[in-house]
């Protein structure tokens, strides 16, 4: 791959988005790089969770590649944005944690990669945006769906009409990050947060991402049952046996993913 690099830090994934010159810019290559780095961590059982992060000093990801969009056409575009919006639905379903580590510009597309992610956290540096009205488009990575989603539509409308770019604290006050942390402290905390979430139960957050990310997309009672028919599973698992065990004998628990 040339542009996604992936660097296994003891069952961690960093998969860091190289393109500097671009400002890591995602075109359609790079894209697809993402895609072949996804789908080869979701097979690959020594990869218990993802951090995904930007190359360089200035950018997370500063959006699609504008030299590609500027030369698409009704049906290209369709298609470039429903090809970016599988690999970030691969993101979103992904049955193992993935952490945005934003550590400069999120704009356009880089900030909807960030929303696919389940958890982001942003260096004070990072500058959060969805510029594509100035340039004549909307977000076309699923970007107008999650950001209502996940702020509610009148901030997300905001954010999206007036193409404003915000920082890290702004992102954070809003929630559209999670938290906010020094550039030095970024890959830190969040292969901290990664190693927190590898001690719990494998196959609770596998059902855990499962049930939030695919519940929210439907209606509340369907999402509860979902919630219930998951919880059901779970106590066929050894690890639930042994979650639940090593509590009552006030011992740590050793999960084996089963
Ligand atoms: N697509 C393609 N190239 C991009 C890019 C993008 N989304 N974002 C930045 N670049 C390129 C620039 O064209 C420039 O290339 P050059 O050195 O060959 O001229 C290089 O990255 C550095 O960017 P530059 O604009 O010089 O840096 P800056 O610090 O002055 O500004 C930004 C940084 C992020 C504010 C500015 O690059 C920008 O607005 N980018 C576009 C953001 C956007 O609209 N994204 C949504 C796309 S749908």
């Amino acid at each position: 791959m040339e542009n996604v690099r992936t660097e296994n830090k003891d069952g961690v994934l960093v998969v860091t988005i190289d393109r500097p010159k671009s400002l890591n810019a995602l075109n359609a290559q790079t894209v697809d790089e993402l895609r072949q780095a996804f789908e080869t961590a979701r097979d690959d059982a020594s990869v218990k969770a993802v951090i995904v992060t930007g190359g360089g000093e200035k950018a997370f990801v500063a959006g699609a590649d504008i030299n590609e969009l500027a030369r698409m056409t009704p049906v290209t575009g369709k298609e470039v944005a429903q090809s970016g919006q599988r690999v970030f639905r691969l993101i979103e379903r992904f049955p193992k944690p993935v952490i945005a580590a934003i550590n400069g510009f999120a704009l356009g597309g880089g900030c909807e990669l960030a929303l696919a992610c389940h958890i982001r956290i942003a260096s004070e540096k990072a500058q959060l945006g969805l510029p594509e009205v100035s340039l004549g488009i909307i977000p076309g990575y699923g970007g107008t769906q999650r950001l209502a989603r996940l702020l509610g539509k009148g901030r997300a409308l905001e954010l999206i009409l007036t193409g404003d770019r915000i920082g890290a604290s702004e992102a954070e006050r809003i929630g559209l990050v999670n938290k906010m942390v020094p550039p030095d402290q970024l890959l830190p905390a969040a292969e901290e947060m990664a190693r927190k979430i590898m001690t719990r139960g494998p196959l609770a957050v596998r059902a855990a991402i499962e049930a939030v990310m695919s519940g929210s997309d439907m209606a509340f009672e369907e999402g509860q049952l979902l919630e219930a028919t998951l919880f059901g599973l779970l106590a066929s698992t050894e690890d639930m046996k042994e979650g639940m065990g090593a509590f009552l004998e006030k011992r740590t628990a050793s999960f084996q993913n089963k």
